[in-house]
């Protein structure tokens, strides 16, 4: 059976399935995809799917709010890209906390080109765990990178050399707890290091090694014993408050900066332990300082190429309505 979406808005047919296509490229914790899109004639809604919670890691849905809002930044500029206004309403609706979003493509115009460099970045983009060549990020970069973060409401704090040593002691402390707990390793083997067939999870081939292997994780601050190289960049995405509107729009500056990042040729791969790991997420907090709350840390460097990650296909993640066969 031939799926088809009937337009929405100013789109046609074709180019809803193409911005949706490409919304579900945006990473999510464990690839666990946990969005759900409904087209009405007007708009794109785009709601969370709480089935596709990580009850151990993700007890309270943070990171799988933050993972619809980067589908959601990737929805916008996809649209943005074919030349149409993406309309944005964030959390239209208190009664359904799950709808986290309307997108309706209004008149059209010419697209900014900047954009048009993100959109291309899109089918681009790859966690890539893999450690990083030496090469040391511009500082122009950078500031690309945070004035990305703020164009989406969030922060990226800068972070010093003393900072980044209590990060990566915090990393390590983090991670060993996590690889202590029994129920976490079920969790983390139900969804990574699986076979190349899998529509959702991580494969074993976009981890380079077992699921526990930590020396990626080392790799990230490049300070093992006699390591000359110089530590990748690591930059974090804070959030002024921690609820759910703010975690939407964190999502939504983690994959503008992941796409400027890709556009910029380079890579980025999550370091998640210590924001994962709910008493060194406070502690990280207490770091970052002012009182910003941490959504995300990254590494960020200069990679080499790796395969893309599959996705599920589009009907399993489209709700009821204006499907045809
Ligand atoms: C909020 C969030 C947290 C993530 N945490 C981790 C992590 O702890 N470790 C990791 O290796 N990848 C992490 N990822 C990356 C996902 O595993 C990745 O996005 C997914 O496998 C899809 O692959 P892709 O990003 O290459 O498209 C995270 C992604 C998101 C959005």
């Amino acid at each position: 059976m031939t799926i088809q979406v009937t337009r929405v808005g100013r789109l046609n047919s074709e180019q809803v399935n193409s911005v949706l296509r490409s919304a579900m490229l945006a990473p999510s914790t464990h690839n666990t995809q946990p969005w759900l899109f409904r087209c009405t004639g007007t708009g794109i809604e785009v709601h969370a799917d709480p089935r596709r919670i990580l009850p151990v890691t993700d007890p309270d849905g943070r990171e799988l709010v933050l993972s619809c809002g980067a589908a959601l930044f990737t929805l916008r500029t996809a649209i943005h890209a074919l030349g149409f206004h993406p309309a944005t309403t964030l959390m239209p609706s208190r009664a359904d906390p799950d709808l986290l979003a309307v997108v309706r493509p209004l008149a059209e115009r010419m697209p900014d080109q900047k954009v048009v460099r993100l959109a291309r970045a899109i089918p681009r983009r790859r966690t890539n765990r893999r450690p990083f060549l030496s090469s040391v990020v511009p500082k122009p970069t950078l500031a690309a990178l945070r004035h990305a973060t703020e164009l989406e409401h969030a922060w990226m704090p800068n972070l010093d050399a003393e900072q980044c040593r209590l990060l990566h002691d915090l990393t390590a402390r983090a991670r060993r707890a996590q690889l202590a707990d029994p129920a976490f390793l079920a969790e983390l083997g139900r969804w990574t290091g699986l076979g190349a067939s899998t529509r959702d999870g991580v494969p074993s081939y976009a981890m380079d090694g077992s699921p526990a292997d930590e020396s990626w994780l080392l790799d990230e601050f490049g300070e093992a014993a006699g390591d000359p190289r110089p530590a990748p960049l690591v930059v974090a995405i804070g959030s002024l408050t921690d609820d759910r509107l703010d975690r939407l729009q964190a999502g939504q500056a983690l994959q503008r900066v992941l796409l400027t990042a890709t556009a910029s040729g380079l890579d980025a791969s999550f370091i998640s332990p210590p924001i994962m790991v709910r008493e060194a997420r406070a502690e990280l907090r207490r770091i970052l300082g002012c009182g910003v709350w941490p959504q995300v840390l990254l590494r960020v460097g200069y990679g080499s190429p790796l395969p893309w990650t599959p996705r599920r296909p589009l009907d399993d993640v489209l709700l009821d309505t204006l499907i045809s066969a």
